[in-house]
């Protein structure tokens, strides 16, 4: 006896084993499954000229110029354009002069020509307290002492070294302990740090304005060290001095 479900799947040849729908979709599946990652691949490792597909903007393209960049619009034909002549950054009004410069330019008689007078005393953006002289002595012993030696008196290694060396040209660095020193004006010792003088360079670029002052008030009191006046002793010390 036959089976009719049997005779039906071989005499027909068009039906399949469920077995066989199983396994062809698994394959068809894996294999329709590589399909994006290909595509990815090839979009990630082939040039294109035409500009990539970038469905949300969100303000990504924005006119602009970068920084050297060239823009005719200018005659200089730069993007990057100069501050204004005269442009002061926030915060850097350097108007006074006490404080800044140390003296102050006065126009003379004579129209055209300036004069410069040095300013007495500290400024009043400083107080000169023991911290205020402490830093001062801090940043001396950093920026001075080489040439001008700890005590003042200008016995500073690098001098030192120039007479080794016998250096012809050298200049020995001034004494803070000349009457010429100790007259100059508070400005003048801070325009000296600043801008340096005859054969001195200046530190204005490396201290800080308030750190210039606070060297100014030091060199006073490195001077009041090797010439303060008896009447400066406490009366009840007088005695002991020899
Ligand atoms: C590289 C060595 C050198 C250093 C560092 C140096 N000086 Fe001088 N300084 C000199 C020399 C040299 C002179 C004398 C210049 C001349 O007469 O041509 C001088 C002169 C001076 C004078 C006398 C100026 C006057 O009124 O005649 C003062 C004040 C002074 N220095 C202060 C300072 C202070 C404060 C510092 C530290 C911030 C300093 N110097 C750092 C070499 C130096």
């Amino acid at each position: 006896m036959s089976d009719p479900s049997h005779d039906n799947k071989t005499s027909g040849g068009t039906l399949k084993s469920p077995l066989f729908w199983i396994v062809f979709i698994l394959v068809m599946g894996a294999v329709v499954s590589w399909l994006p990652l290909s595509i990815i691949a090839k979009r990630r490792f082939t040039t294109s000229d035409k500009p990539r597909i970038h469905i949300f903007q969100d303000m990504d393209q924005q006119p602009k110029y970068r920084p050297q960049a060239v823009n005719n619009l200018f005659a200089d034909g730069r993007a990057m354009r100069q501050p204004v002549d005269g442009t002061v950054a926030f915060g850097d009004v350097q108007e006074d002069d006490h404080y800044y410069r140390g003296y102050a330019m006065t126009e003379s008689e004579q129209q055209g020509k300036y004069q410069t007078s040095y300013f007495k005393g500290m400024p009043k953006q400083v107080t000169v307290d023991e911290n205020f002289i402490r830093r001062g002595q801090q940043r001396y012993d950093i920026y001075c002492t080489p040439c001008h030696g700890a005590d003042g008196f200008g016995q500073g290694t690098v001098h030192l070294r120039a007479l080794e060396l016998q250096q012809s040209t050298w200049v020995p660095p001034t004494s803070m302990h000349t009457d010429i020193v100790r007259d100059r004006e508070e400005g003048h010792l801070f325009n000296t740090i600043t801008h340096g003088i005859r054969n001195m360079p200046g530190y204005g670029k490396q201290i800080p304005v308030k750190d210039r002052w606070a060297i100014v008030a030091y060199i006073r009191a490195l001077q009041l060290s090797q010439n303060a006046p008896v009447s400066d002793v406490p009366a009840d010390v007088r005695p002991t001095l020899r």
